[in-house]
């Protein structure tokens, strides 16, 4: 059994031994690693009929569940820091509309898999799930299960806004099957709020988690962000002190990703407003600190969760998982995603769905696959995708096991890798992470900048020239 060690209440943590310096070094673009190649790699060269080959091979290659990802697009109205891929309207004719389609990708799909029908991750994220009604919800997810089922312990998750979701919907919801949910927080101070369009109070967020709670929700999520418009340490505490007091089971503190030159609804933040990159880190050390004191276990690079959660016991076992989704508990080796924009990953290629409504439409209208575009993943592409998800997930890459998996030796394939990490002022000599015989162990530290080392492995970053970043900032 692994013994656990818990944060004595009020102790160092890492973060204490981040200096300017070292952040100054290391905050720069990067890439999130929910996937590997990342979806800028994607190429229209991949169509519709490479990824009806990946489903006949997928249908014929035996039993192993699914995991399926549903995306619901719509929002009342956009939060002006939103990455997220959003349809902004208030009108029922267009999620009607959307719903005919979904339904029909869903049949089409369900068509194309007659022998792969079993979910063992099923989840609903947008936008917001709840922006639908009772009966769209009812219809959707009857849709679903016409033609999928739910393994026993199956995760089965939706995304929820407190400020539209109603207590029938959860109750819905829940007697559907779904017993986990997330919600969108962000920070509770009401300047920060009015700034980025999303005012939300506690009061309706509390009756949320005790609906849930009530409902019998198996594990409850809060999504927070550090490096919004006019957070400060001060603000950010007492955002703090209210959600660990909520005690979710998980909370996701996502580094909030600045990308106006590609999400235009960002434009409208006051630069000026934005922390400077030492107080945007100092926000994420306080978190980091109170998570810890209040007996949370930190997962990955942004998530907290309590230590009888499904996550925590994840990492123990070294099993924990990351796709689109973010951190899951489950690895679903393969996932098929539906809906507008949504990203699916089948044997050996990663497969996106186009990103308008109306290409949405035309294809199945058509009687096609919406699918827009994708990525063939090389031999060297899958050593790679194994390598930064072992750091991204364990913070361990296990050299010895890599190499059997893929018939290399680990240290001559990484050889140019293995010295860029060893270089002064290198990820090795910062303390970041240590090489020992059997693999690449990522200190308390280095998982701080963990983007930071995953960066060293990967392949195109290094070939990439772009005049524009591509990416949001690592700190
Ligand atoms: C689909 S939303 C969650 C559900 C619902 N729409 C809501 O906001 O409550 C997913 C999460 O992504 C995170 N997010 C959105 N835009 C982000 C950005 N630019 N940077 C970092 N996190 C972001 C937020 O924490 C948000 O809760
Ligand atoms: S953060 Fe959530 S509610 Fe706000 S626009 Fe994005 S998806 Fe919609």
């Amino acid at each position: 059994m692994t013994k656990r060690r818990t944060q004595a209440e009020g102790a160092p943590t890492p973060a204490d031994l981040v200096t300017p310096d070292l952040l100054a070094r290391h905050d720069r673009p990067g890439p999130r690693y929910t996937s590997y190649p990342t979806a800028v790699e994607f190429t229209e060269e991949f169509t519709e009929s490479d990824y009806r080959s990946r489903l006949a091979s997928l249908d014929g290659s035996g039993g192993d569940s699914l995991s399926l990802y549903v995306h619901i697009p719509f929002c009342e109205e956009r939060c002006s820091f939103c990455g997220c891929n959003v349809v902004i309207t208030r009108k029922p004719e267009v999620s009607a509309a959307y719903l005919d389609h979904l339904h029909d990708e869903i049949d089409l799909l369900a068509a194309h898999l007659p022998r792969r029908r079993k979910l063992l991750q099923y989840h609903w994220g947008g936008g917001t799930p709840t922006y639908l009604s009772l009966p769209q919800i009812e219809a959707l997810q009857k849709k679903v299960l016409e033609h999928f089922e739910i393994v026993p312990d199956a995760e089965v998750a939706i995304e929820i806004d407190p400020r539209v979701t109603s207590r029938e919907q959860l109750e819905l919801l829940r007697r559907l099957g779904f017993n986990r949910l997330s919600m969108g927080v962000q920070d509770f101070t009401l300047e920060v709020q009015e700034e980025v369009n999303r005012v939300q109070s506690v009061e309706q967020t509390q009756a949320m988690m005790d609906a849930a709670r009530d409902l019998g929700f198996g594990s409850v999520n809060i999504d927070l962000i550090y490096g919004l418009p006019l957070q400060t340490p001060g603000s950010f505490q007492r955002t703090l002190e209210i959600v660990t007091a909520m005690r979710p089971d998980r909370v996701a503190v996502y580094s909030f990703a600045y990308v106006p030159w590609i999400k235009g609804n960002q434009k409208s933040l006051e630069e000026n407003y934005l922390p400077d990159r030492d107080t945007k880190f100092e926000l994420f050390a306080l978190a980091i600190k109170a998570f810890l004191d209040a007996g949370y276990d930190q997962i990955g690079m942004d998530h907290f969760a309590l230590p009888e959660d499904d996550m925590a016991k994840a990492v123990a076992s070294r099993t924990l998982y990351r796709n689109f989704m973010g951190y899951t508990v489950h690895k679903a080796r393969d996932f098929v995603g539906l809906g507008v924009s949504s990203i699916g990953f089948i044997g050996d290629a990663f497969a996106q769905n186009a990103k308008k409504l109306s290409r949405y439409y035309e294809a199945l209208d058509a009687g096609r696959f919406p699918i827009e575009r994708g990525y063939i993943l090389n031999e060297d592409d899958a050593v790679r995708q194994r390598v930064i998800m072992e750091l991204m997930c364990n913070f361990y890459v296990d050299a010895a096991g890599v190499s059997s998996a893929f018939g290399i030796d680990f240290f001559d394939y990484f050889a140019p890798e293995m010295d860029e990490l060893a270089v002064p002022g290198g990820p090795a000599s910062q303390g970041f992470v240590e090489v020992r015989g059997g693999g690449i162990e990522v200190t308390p530290l280095g998982r701080l900048f963990i983007r930071n080392v995953a960066m060293v492995f990967d392949r195109y970053l290094r070939e990439k020239t772009a005049d524009k970043p591509l990416f949001s900032r690592t700190i």
